[in-house]
């Protein structure tokens, strides 16, 4: 495909934003039952983008039910294994193929600068895609023996969708969040509610786009967009919903357990982090200060896996803080859609106030700021990349998620304090450990509590990864195997054949 010149890009771009975009259910484009609609800003500016669907409870509920109907209907439910995997592959082409726009659309919206939307979240969303198109056809069972004493028995078992799953996702990497949920989702053959970030509305509604051009059946994707506390909470609580997917904050992902009690659905979360980036005075130094500082700067720290607590063994403390300190001052801030940028505005102006708050709070609790510190005053939610130090564990700034690009570092002694130290959070989603000594590396990276260790290496995902947290950052798994059995039931068929 020829790629697009930058002023056709933008000619799509605005001409997908001119219109208010709408809800899909049931393979249809409709407007909000209460004719409501919102208003997504671009965050780089605070100006109005374009007008969005507000959807709320009944427009959940017509969702649902078309998603019911889909899940029972032959048009999905006898689509064979490999035809489904055909339509799911072709939507990861359609998302390369219509890459340049959908960067563009994500970078309006969310604010990253369009370098990473159009290096990171878009390939890796359509690689998803790619991936999970091939686990359709090896979704299977096992057979077993069967130990009574008289008569013979054929047992086995298989793996079932789960049904109508509700997917709620967040603001931080909206594309390729939806990729994460919806991948395994379909590969499965369920069929999905999703409720995308009032935020970040834009790509997944791009995205139920280019899902009915795929040849997804209507219904089997429905997309409503929406607030979280209308249409989000309602969707959590539907009685006719068998799985709910969560992504956001630790403080929702309780109130999605409570709403799912009523009808027991299943339920998995990836909650929030506040990860340890463990660097040992063996450590490459470069390598080390340039993990550490993509590990807080990357996405404006807008990551659930942000290396938000730096611990430096003793020897190397201040040549690491001095080198991240380094490196934060030399980040080039600017809007997303200018190409030199290197870190955009945080996503909203209620982002902004929270990530400031957390700096002023560190600052008045006696951290001290060795670059950064304060946000940049003018249009737009922009803050200073900051490496706090003078900083102890019982500090807001250290107990936290602040969500935003703010590091605590802090100088540690032996392999055994850090240990502790590491896991001294009520979460446990992501660590770092940088080490020339692979021995130490492992043994460190088996006794943190977290569902993702990066030895010599940072913010690496991979569709085939399973991903996830223990404690307080979440239930379950996404990506890899571990995420296709969470969307499946498992039926043990018992037959007596003699
Ligand atoms: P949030 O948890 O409120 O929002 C995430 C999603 O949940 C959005 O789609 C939202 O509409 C929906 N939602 C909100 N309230 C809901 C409810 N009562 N029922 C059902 N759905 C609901 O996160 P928010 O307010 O955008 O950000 C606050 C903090 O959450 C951030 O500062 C960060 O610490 C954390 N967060 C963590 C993320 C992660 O990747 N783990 C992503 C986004 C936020
Ligand atoms: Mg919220």
């Amino acid at each position: 495909m020829a790629t697009a010149t930058p002023l056709q890009m933008q000619n799509a771009v605005s001409e997908f934003l001119a219109a208010p975009k709408k809800l899909l259910i049931d393979g249809k484009w409709v407007a909000a039952s209460s004719g409501k609609t919102f208003e997504t800003l671009d965050p780089a500016t605070g100006e109005v983008l374009g007008k969005v669907a507000e959807g709320d409870k009944a427009d959940i509920d017509l969702a649902v039910k078309a998603a019911r109907r889909a899940f029972e209907n032959s048009a999905w439910s006898k689509m064979t294994a490999s035809e489904r995997g055909r339509i799911i592959w072709k939507l990861g082409d359609l998302i390369e193929e219509n890459g340049d726009e959908l960067a563009e659309l994500e970078t309006l919206d969310n604010g990253k600068p369009i370098s990473v939307s159009r290096a990171a979240d878009i390939p890796l969303a359509a690689d998803l895609f790619h991936y999970m198109a091939g686990w359709t056809t090896k979704i299977d069972g096992s057979t077993f023996p069967i130990s009574i004493p008289r008569g013979e028995y054929l047992a086995y078992t298989r793996r079932e969708p789960i049904g109508v799953v509700g997917q709620i996702i967040p603001w931080n990497f909206p594309l390729l969040m939806a990729a994460w949920k919806l991948g395994p989702a379909l590969a499965t053959g369920c069929t999905v509610v999703l409720k995308p970030a009032e935020q970040t509305p834009l790509s997944a509604v791009r995205l139920g786009e280019l899902a009915l051009e795929a040849g997804i059946p209507a219904g089997v994707l429905n997309i409503v967009t929406g607030y979280g506390e209308t249409a989000g909470a309602a969707l959590a609580a539907h009685p006719d919903v068998d799985k709910i997917a969560f992504t956001g904050s630790t403080e929702v992902g309780k109130l999605i357990v409570q709403a799912a009690a009523g009808n027991l659905k299943k339920v998995t979360l990836e909650l929030g982090g506040k990860s340890p980036n463990v660097v040992f005075d063996d450590a490459d130094v470069d390598s080390a200060v340039a993990g550490a500082a993509n590990a807080i700067f990357f996405n404006h720290g807008q990551c659930c896996v942000a290396g938000s607590r730096l611990f430096v063994q003793e020897k190397l403390f201040d040549q690491v803080v001095e080198g991240v300190s380094a490196s934060a001052k030399k980040i080039r801030i600017g809007p997303g859609m200018d190409r030199k940028t290197q870190m955009g505005p945080l996503v909203s102006d209620e982002q902004h106030r929270r990530v400031i708050g957390y700096m002023e709070a560190g600052l008045k609790e006696g951290a001290k700021a060795t670059a950064g510190g304060k946000k940049i005053e003018g249009r737009g939610y922009f803050v200073e990349p900051t490496v706090l130090v003078n900083t102890n564990p019982n500090m807001k700034v250290v107990r936290e998620e602040i969500f935003g690009p703010v590091v605590t570092a802090m100088p540690f002694k032996s392999v055994d304090e850090i240990a502790a130290e590491a896991n001294n959070t009520n979460y446990g989603l992501a660590a770092g450990v940088w080490t020339r000594d692979l021995g130490k590396a492992h043994q460190l990276a088996h006794r943190i509590k977290a569902g993702t260790v990066w030895i010599n290496c940072y913010n690496v995902f991979d569709a085939a990864l399973p991903f996830g947290g223990y404690k307080q950052s979440g239930w379950g798994r996404e990506m890899g195997k571990e995420s296709l059995e969470l969307y499946t039931e498992v039926k043990s068929v018992c037959a007596r054949i003699g």
